[in-house]
């Protein structure tokens, strides 16, 4: 048996942002039991729902010393879909109405929540084999463990594994003030450890201390060896390549089920889906206002609003995207510039576009089952979770070839008659727009092609199963 401990800023249920969270909330279900006990440590944030916090057990409290104060730490646990999940506690660091505010405060936040989840190991008495550290927030683990969490019954010869979901964040701070949160010598802040370009770089650290190195696509495990998407550390990446890997992100095939799916309208399955489908759009096409006709070609697109997701394409040629044969439903919360363009294209084509600003798991939910393609032309993508969600509910994703977009995707082939989806490849808005044409030329003039489209998304394999077994492999191989 081994014993796999999971430290991450976010998960679901519980507190989610983004894909991190499903990734670190699903994953962990999908291992083998028999081979590997795998747990969770989260901050027990004060803006987790209350259903969640009510459930869970207080275990115990003692205190650390960060920097030149001394911090509560609470340990508290839960239990749920099978998972064990812990949670550290204390209000000064983890209040507020998010889990992540300006760079700074989050830069002594993690500091000591990396500090505290490590020292709370005792407490919930497992001992790792393998810790598996998640994004830039827990880069100090390897380097804390390497520090002083190095010996003893609990800490001696834990291996880490540090998974970068999104090299465009790094946690970086000034030197010298980090340095003083860290509570770290200033061995560590140079060049070929946690120094980078003049700052202190929490997620450098991780990379360089962390025996594996893995990223959730093959494509993107590529891409940031190149200067392009490398986001400065390119050169870093190239070194750690020994170490490196890209496995595949997956969904939950439970929660995301067209079947079952207690969000939406009416259930579907690969064999339903031509009868049933359309009256989710429909309902929605109501509910939000557009006119209702089921044979619309109705475009989705839930996502943060950032200048990653390739919003500026959209932006450029938005209007030859809402032709009179289209309809828009957006989802999504971000830069104030993409969240009024969408209100503005809302007021300007009423009944074909609707601007959803807020953040809806529901309403997510009934968007992936009623669209007929989703839109995600992203600049880079690490993996992408929404193109999945799409290809589970049949709707046929439309997006950029790069990181996990590219190994998800097949592009369709008219020719051969293979294809889950549509793609293009060089960051073009014209290219995008021609694409999307291609796509609704499909959707009206060859139905039943399109239909074996979705038939072939429905059926590609998404969920967790085979990428679990890769990351089995990989703690096996540690
Ligand atoms: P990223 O992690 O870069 O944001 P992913 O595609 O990996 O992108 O994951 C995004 C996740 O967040 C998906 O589960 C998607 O459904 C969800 N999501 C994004 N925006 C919203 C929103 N406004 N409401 C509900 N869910 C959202
Ligand atoms: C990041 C990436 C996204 C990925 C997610 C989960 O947020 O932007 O592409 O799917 O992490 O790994």
């Amino acid at each position: 048996m081994k014993n796999i401990l999971f430290i991450a800023s976010e998960g679901v249920p519980f507190i989610k942002t983004g894909g991190l969270a499903d990734v670190v909330g699903s994953l962990p279900k999908y291992f083998n039991k028999d081979e590997f006990d795998v747990r969770v440590i989260l901050p027990k944030y004060v803006c987790i729902k209350e259903e969640y916090k009510s459930q869970m057990t207080y275990l115990d409290h003692f205190y650390i010393n960060l920097a030149w104060r001394s911090q509560y730490v609470g340990v508290f646990m839960m239990e749920y879909q099978g998972v064990k999940f812990y949670f550290i506690d204390n209000e000064f660091y983890f209040g507020g109405p998010k889990p992540y505010s300006y760079i700074h405060e989050d830069i002594e936040k993690f500091a000591f929540f990396c500090q505290a989840a490590l020292s709370a190991i005792p407490v919930i008495g497992f001992k790792p084999d393998i810790i598996h550290c998640h994004d830039w927030q827990t880069g100090l683990i390897p380097v804390y463990l390497k520090d002083r969490f190095n010996s003893g019954e609990y800490y001696s010869n834990i291996k880490t594994v540090i998974t970068i979901h999104n090299l465009k964040f790094q946690g970086v701070w000034d030197l010298k003030k980090t340095m003083d949160i860290t509570g770290l010598d200033k061995y560590y802040f140079t060049s070929d450890k946690l120094e980078a370009y003049g700052d202190a770089n929490y997620l450098k650290g991780g990379i360089t201390y962390a025996d594996r190195v893995t990223t959730v696509s093959s494509t993107y495990a590529q891409e940031i060896m190149t200067p392009f998407y490398g986001e400065k550390l390119d050169g870093l990446m190239r070194a750690r390549s020994n170490v490196l890997s890209g496995i595949v992100n997956g969904i939950d095939y439970e929660t995301y089920n067209p079947e079952t799916d207690t969000a939406i309208t009416a259930n579907y399955n690969q064999v339903t889906f031509r009868k049933e489908k359309w009256k989710n759009k429909v309902a929605l096409q109501k509910d939000l206002g557009l006119e209702v006709d089921r044979n619309k070609f109705l475009v989705g697109i839930v996502s943060r609003l950032t200048d990653q997701k390739g919003f500026d394409l959209i932006a450029c040629v938005m209007d030859q995207l809402c032709a009179e044969d289209v309809q828009f439903v957006i989802l999504g919360t971000g830069e104030e510039k993409y969240e009024n363009m969408f209100r503005h294209y809302d007021w300007k084509y009423g009944n074909r576009v609707s601007a959803n600003i807020y953040y809806s798991e529901e309403m997510s939910h009934r968007i992936y089952a009623s669209c007929d393609a989703f839109l995600m032309p992203s600049l880079f993508e690490p993996c992408g979770l929404s193109q999945l969600m799409s290809l589970r509910y049949g709707t046929v994703p439309i997006v950029r070839e790069t990181g996990g977009l590219k190994d998800t995707v097949a592009p369709y082939n008219e020719y051969e008659g293979t294809g889950t989806g549509f793609s293009f490849a060089n960051y073009n808005a014209h290219e995008m727009l021609g694409v999307f044409n291609y796509a609704k030329s499909v959707y009206y003039g060859h139905k039943r092609e399109w239909n074996k489209i979705v038939d072939r998304a429905m059926q590609a394999d998404f969920s967790w199963s085979k990428s679990a077994k890769e990351y089995e492999e990989l703690y096996k191989s540690m």
